[in-house]
């Protein structure tokens, strides 16, 4: 039983790579990567795929079982595209289920919202393909707000435009688990899975913070035009709207919900205060 993992040179497909690899065995597992040289010390068998070429996927899923699709990162319109190329590649190759890595929110309604489009519709595309399918719907990722802490400290403070919305975050860790669950538990097939811990507040974002990095830090809503503006100041124009979408979407409840994490891993998803000690041990 091979599983293929797409994106092994990134953050959550390595964690996935390495998580089947001490399931499975490194045997049973190839990473797929755009820079395979960038994948190497995974230690299992790399394979080139880029998601612009589908030639890259006819080659690189050959003989491979199952595969998990991690979203990319392209702008919206392309990535579609870019995922069909992979869809049709592992239906050409006889490839049985295809796992993939999407994204909670509304495809409605702010500006990340596009971005939510186009991963529904490659969960779409996928339900369409004819192949046992699995689909996790990934909440935020707290890594980010912890490798920013430097800045977060200078400015004194957590400041955005989520005001007392909810949101749903996990890790890398904790989703790498959940997806091996999905790539190998065949009761969880043809299902979709909104995958993250219990919702939090920016305040109790903020708490959790202090506690375990010894800062001060206050929470500060501000407005979603005025957090976008200074998003897009210091990331440019697409990523800083991106991100100012993300926050209009935690303000208005996008990114809260109920997750499906325990129903898919037979375990609670960890505190928050547990990914953050788990973040500050690796
Ligand atoms: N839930 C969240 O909070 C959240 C936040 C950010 C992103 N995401 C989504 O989650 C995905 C995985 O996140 P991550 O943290 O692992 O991102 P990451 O560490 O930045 O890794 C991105 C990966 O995408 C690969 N890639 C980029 N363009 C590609 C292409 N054309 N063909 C094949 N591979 C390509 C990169 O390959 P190279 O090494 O060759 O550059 C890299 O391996 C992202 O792609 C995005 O869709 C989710």
């Amino acid at each position: 039983m091979k599983i293929a993992v797409t994106t092994a040179s990134g953050n959550l497909g390595s964690a996935i790579v390495n998580h089947l690899k001490r399931e499975i065995g490194r045997e049973n597992v190839i990473g797929i990567a755009r820079t395979p040289e960038k994948a190497k010390s995974l230690g299992v068998e790399i394979r080139k795929g880029d998601y612009n070429s589908k030639e890259d996927f006819l080659s690189a899923l050959k003989g491979v079982d199952k595969i998990v699709l991690v979203s990319g990162m392209d702008h919206p319109d392309k990535r579609i595209l870019q995922h069909r190329n992979v869809i049709e590649a592992a239906k050409e190759n006889g490839v049985k289920k295809i796992v993939y890595t999407s994204i909670i929110g509304s495809s409605e309604g702010n500006a990340f919202s596009p971005i939510v489009a186009s991963n529904r519709q490659t969960e779409e595309d996928i339900k369409n393909s004819g192949l046992q399918w699995a689909i996790g719907r990934n909440g935020l990722y707290i890594e980010p707000d912890l490798e920013y802490i430097d800045n977060y400290i200078k400015d004194g403070g957590i400041i955005n435009s989520a005001a007392d919305g909810l949101c749903g975050y996990t890790s890398r860790q904790e989703l790498a688990y959940a997806y091996f669950k999905l790539a190998t538990d065949e009761k969880l097939n043809n299902k979709t899975y909104n995958l993250f811990g219990e919702p939090i507040t920016q305040y109790e974002l903020t708490k959790a913070i202090n506690k375990a990095f010894n800062t001060n830090l206050v929470y500060k809503s501000i407005s979603v035009a005025d957090f976008t503006t200074k998003r897009k100041e210091a990331l440019g124009e697409f990523l800083g709207t991106v991100i100012g979408g993300i926050y209009e979407g935690i303000r208005t409840g996008k990114f809260n919900g109920i997750s499906d994490f325990s129903a898919v891993t037979g375990r609670s998803h960890k505190s928050v205060d547990e990914m953050i000690s788990e973040f500050l041990n690796k």
